[in-house]
């Protein structure tokens, strides 16, 4: 047992010895004679031959043969570099070529023929080296690039002088040495000796103190230079023998090509120039008589004032902005409101006239300070759509940058009559005013909120965000005009992520609906903007019928929630709509009228407390039409007050029709 254990003892040892043994030798003796080198054959390579790369191969192996040495081999096939890398033995060739260069350490590539095609090739003795490959020369320009063919005898005696052109007599033609050379040609006087000196250069060095501009050329254009101790001319060109040729222009003579192909332009300019100041002149005077003449109308108005916006109303985004460094001729009147943002006047646009004789068109100019200008921008942008054009909407004309003021302008029509708000609070109404009024605000809130124009075409949806009787204007025929769009939003694929963000609380604390209130609008859904707007005007028309006469006792003006202070915070709206679910009061007295009670339920299910349950706008403005007989059973019973008119209800027309 013991002679068993210590045999099988020296036998292991032996054999590990002798396994060990082998090892090392290999190790010792093979792969120091044997290179390692990139062996992945050929691949796409991202090298494009210029500068250093590498060959993005990632097998390394020892070569077999002890002679091989390390290759890479780069080409441009038509669309595309390859690289070939290989353990070879330059004693045999690879692709026709006879391995030389190889005991460097670097691998710099060499332009070859063979393969039907030229390409680069480098070897190397150490291990990996064929690895990093360096190009010396640029392959591309290189390998493709034929030598330039230029006239080259030096410096010798010429009888060019150096006007108009010449010839270099010149015989010798030499194929440049190096491959970004051009042909230069240098004509020098020195006291009377006048000399031509034709060579190739690189562009890239200087040449007797001087870098050669314009070598690009074909023809070789003599330009006069300093230097050499004297005055000379030089030029290169890259054509094959263009600096045989020679061109010379001098500096005066540049100048003076120069001033004879300006003249030409500056008379036609002048002529330009005066023909279109004669003709705005004339066009002006022109215009002028004719509007004397008729009324001005709001398209005559989009006429003379969208000066890129055209007259064309399909147009979905005219721009109405009065780009014209020449304002409108507007002289301010009275203030006839004041807004968060701006302020409102009344005012006279003294170009064209009204059909009465009158020498200007009364307008409204409502005006925003410097600071305001981004409620001014967005007010004009929503305006600027041509599809928001509506009867119930009020008619946008024109807006202005008045720079000397520091102001901002939106020129609109003119409703002499004031706002919702302030005729209510003036005036006890018939059944039929507030059907009147009811039904046009409706209609408005419906067009600016629908999707498509009246004719059927694709419109962007708007919404108001801030209705109130205070932002609606009320005409002649007690027909309302939405105004007041500073909080409006296009309801646009365009809507940022910001834009939707900051939608959340905007608009006036009293009228603002439960979501908006506590700030959770369903932002998912544009539809929910809507439904805010709808909660408002139901409170609109609760304030109209409050102050009609078909209601039973009529009481004094009160805008809705009215017992709360002059202008509620949110957080004491959110107490009465939120937590008291409050609504302004609907008496069962008022109710005894049949469209009265029609009016009421449709009230009452615009303010619902939940947004997708509240009816749109345009069917409220349905139910207005489809009370159109009540109204017409119930006869026309006139306003038992009205404010006396300080303008006749044509002038406001005159602008909006
Ligand atoms: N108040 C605000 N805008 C007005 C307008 N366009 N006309 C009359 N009064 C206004």
């Amino acid at each position: 047992m013991e002679l068993l254990r210590f045999s099988a003892f020296w036998c292991g040892t032996i054999l590990f010895g002798s396994i060990l043994l082998e090892q090392l030798g290999a190790s010792s003796l093979g792969t120091k004679q044997n290179k390692r080198c990139k062996i992945c054959g050929l691949r796409p390579s991202r090298c494009t031959g210029t500068g250093n790369c590498t060959s993005g191969c990632k097998i390394t192996s020892t070569c077999t043969n002890p002679k091989d040495v390390c290759v890479s081999t780069w080409r441009k096939t038509d669309d595309s570099f390859t690289i070939d890398t290989v353990c070879h033995n330059p004693a045999n060739e690879l692709h026709g070529v006879r391995l030389k260069d190889y005991s460097n350490s670097r691998c710099e590539m060499k332009e070859k023929m063979g393969m039907g095609s030229k390409f680069f090739i480098c070897a190397c003795s150490e291990d990996e080296c064929n690895d990093h490959i360096v190009f010396t020369t640029d392959p591309m320009s290189s390998s493709f690039k034929l030598r330039r063919l230029c006239k080259f005898c030096d410096e010798r005696p010429t009888s060019c002088t150096e006007k108009g052109s010449c010839k270099s007599d010149c015989e010798k033609t030499s194929i440049c040495e190096g491959l970004d050379d051009v042909c230069v040609s240098i004509w020098r006087k020195t006291d009377d000796n006048v000399t031509i000196d034709t060579v190739c250069h690189n562009p890239a060095n200087e040449l007797h103190g001087l870098m050669l501009e314009d070598y690009r050329n074909s023809r070789c254009e003599m330009k006069e230079k300093m230097g050499m101790g004297s005055k000379f001319f030089i030029c290169a060109c890259s054509e094959d023998e263009c600096n045989d040729h020679l061109f010379f222009t001098s500096q005066s003579q540049v100048a003076s090509v120069i001033l004879v192909s300006l003249v030409p332009l500056v008379i036609l300019a002048v002529l330009v120039i005066t023909s279109f100041y004669w003709y705005r002149i004339y066009h002006q005077r022109h215009s002028g008589s004719k509007r004397k003449k008729t009324p001005l109308d709001f398209s005559d108005a989009r006429a003379i004032i969208m000066d890129d916006g055209g007259s064309d109303s399909s147009s979905t985004h005219a721009n109405n902005l009065n780009h014209n460094t020449e304002l409108l001729p507007i002289e301010l009147d009275a203030q006839v409101g004041k807004g968060r943002f701006a302020e409102v006047y009344k005012a006279k646009l003294k170009q064209g006239a009204t059909g009465a004789g009158e020498p200007f068109e009364t307008v409204a100019v409502k005006i925003f300070a410097d600071e305001e200008y981004a409620s001014w921008k967005n007010e004009k942008e929503i305006f600027s759509d041509a599809d928001l054009r509506h009867e119930n909407v009020l008619h946008f004309l024109t807006a202005e940058e008045r720079k000397v003021e520091k102001q901002y302008w939106l020129i609109t029509a003119y409703h002499p009559m004031g706002n919702l708000q302030e005729y209510l609070t003036r005036n006890i109404i018939s059944w039929n005013d507030l059907w009147v009024l009811g039904g046009s605000l409706a209609r408005g809130v419906a067009h600016l909120h629908s999707d498509h124009t009246l004719c059927g075409r694709y419109k962007v949806p708007i919404v108001h965000r801030d209705i109130k009787s205070s932002n609606i204007l009320v005409r002649g025929d007690l027909s309302c005009v939405l105004c007041d769009f500073g909080l409006g939003l296009r309801l646009d694929n365009s809507l940022s992520v910001d834009e939707l963000a900051n939608s959340g609380q905007v608009g006036t604390a009293r009228y603002m609906a439960p979501e908006v209130l506590e700030s959770r609008i369903n932002l998912d859904n544009i539809e929910s903007f809507k439904q805010t707007d709808v909660y408002s005007m139901a409170l609109v028309l609760w304030e109209i019928t409050s102050r009609c006469n078909a209601i039973g006792e009529v009481k004094d003006y009160e805008p809705p929630f009215g017992k709360l202070r002059e202008h509620p915070c949110v957080e004491s709206m959110k107490d009465s709509v939120l937590r008291d679910r409050g609504r302004p009061e609907i008496p069962n007295s008022w109710i005894n009228h049949t469209g009265i009670q029609l009016v009421c339920g449709t009230i009452d299910e615009c303010w619902d407390h939940d947004p997708e349950a509240r009816l749109t706008a345009q069917c409220v403005a349905e139910r207005f039409n489809d009370m159109e007989d009540l109204e017409k059973l119930s006869g026309r019973s006139d306003s038992e007050e009205k404010i006396p008119e300080d303008v006749s209800l044509t002038e406001a027309d005159q602008i909006e029709k």
